[in-house]
């Protein structure tokens, strides 16, 4: 891989000690990847965030670094809202460990958002190399914005946050963007929830593994896109996908979609994930909400109360900014929270069957919040929550 004569002096420690150790997680990156040279990154997502992932390893790990991040870098959800952890039922002592972890990451110049959706409050634009861990991201950012980012783990996203730089390889490059399988959804249904989307999501990642899907015969809206993006990340490894008519990139590559292997997926598989059995909880905002996701919420919470357990999920600035639709949702009984999800918190770890309206949730919580799921539309896990007849 090619170096400037600044990265070279870099690489040589002459910029201290951790600066140096970034850059060899970077070049060596680079060197497994076959990347030509590094591209400046606009911002950094990193994960690796929640004490419940990261351990006390990683606490020591982050503490011995001395630098500072060059570009706008934010975190992805940790496992508490910073605020509201003790209504949260987190333990005291995960408490602490987790504002280590936070303190850690302050220091190195971090920016304490914790979110999944940092597009919702940093401006990221169509042609920007970026350097995002948390996988909705990734692909939200890659797909919906026409931004370039590889998936990074977490040590790789903070060595390019302190670089502010990461090696041109994969999805950086245009021809590595182009789609590898066409995926057509066939049959009438219920297309316009976002439930729909994450439920779809759930079934396309699994056939298109880590394959670039090209998508036919659907017309999802932003919100939509990011539910069937999170949920191809989660039951695969997919971080771009393109849409007929909707994505920036899919007219650049739409020449290209009569050779790519056909895979339907029909409205009758994307119901069939529908179930009816009795729920503990409710958990919504995965990935976080954005402020019309919490308008919608709050629409069909208005002047109800819920008889079962509600969480809300979204990034701390989309609350502030959506005060009237929490005030609305919070008046129902159900809790807004912020810097966390359902996932990387151990608070959802006591219900014994979570319903949600997320595809990557429906993916994730057996395993991470040891529970049963549930998926369906908004209107569907409200009604459930309320005991409105007929959910
Ligand atoms: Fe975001 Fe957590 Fe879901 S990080 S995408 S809310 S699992």
């Amino acid at each position: 891989m090619h170096l400037l004569p600044e990265e070279e002096q870099v690489l040589a420690g002459e910029y201290g000690e951790t600066r140096q150790k970034m850059m060899e997680i970077l070049v060596a990156l680079g060197k497994v990847f076959g990347a030509a040279r590094l591209v400046p990154v606009r911002s950094a997502q990193v994960s690796g965030a929640s004490y419940k992932t990261i351990g006390d390893a990683g606490i020591e790990w982050l503490s011995g670094l001395e630098a500072r991040v060059s570009v706008p870098t934010v975190l992805n959800p940790v496992g508490m809202d910073r605020i509201s952890w003790r209504e949260m039922g987190i333990p005291p002592d995960f408490a602490r460990k987790q504002e280590e972890v936070i303190a850690a990451y302050s220091r190195l110049g971090v920016r304490l958002e914790c979110t999944c959706t940092p597009y919702y409050i940093y401006q990221t634009r169509f042609g920007e190399h970026l350097a995002w861990s948390e996988s909705s991201a990734v692909s939200f950012a890659n797909s919906v914005i026409g931004a370039r980012t590889n998936r990074e783990g977490g040590p790789g996203a903070l060595a390019a946050a302190i670089i502010g730089k990461t090696p041109e390889y994969g999805l950086h490059l245009v021809e590595e963007r182009r789609p590898q399988v066409h995926i057509r959804v066939e049959g009438d249904g219920p297309h316009d929830d976002i439930a729909f989307y994450g439920a779809l999501g759930f079934l396309a990642g699994k056939l298109a593994g880590n394959r670039i899907p090209f998508f036919s015969g659907i017309r999802p809206r932003r919100d939509q896109l990011k539910a069937l993006g999170a949920a191809m990340a989660a039951s695969g490894a997919v971080a771009l996908y393109h849409v007929e008519g909707i994505t920036p990139e899919a007219r650049i590559f739409s020449y290209d979609v009569a050779d790519l292997e056909y895979l339907p997926v029909t409205a009758g598989e994307v119901a069939a994930l529908w179930s009816g059995i009795p729920v503990d909880a409710v958990a919504l905002g995965c990935p976080h909400c954005s402020p019309e996701e919490l308008s919608v919420i709050a629409g069909l919470l208005a002047g109800k109360r819920v008889k079962i357990p509600v969480y809300v999920f979204s990034a701390r600035k989309v609350i502030e900014a959506s005060r009237d639709a929490v005030a609305v949702i919070e008046q129902s009984g159900a809790r807004v929270y912020a810097d966390t999800c359902m996932v990387v918190s151990p608070a959802m770890e006591r219900f014994g069957t979570i319903m949600v309206n997320s595809g990557k949730a429906f993916s994730y919580v057996p395993d991470m919040c040891r529970a049963a799921v549930r998926i369906g539309t908004t209107a569907e896990c409200i009604a459930v929550a309320t005991g409105t007849p007929g959910a």
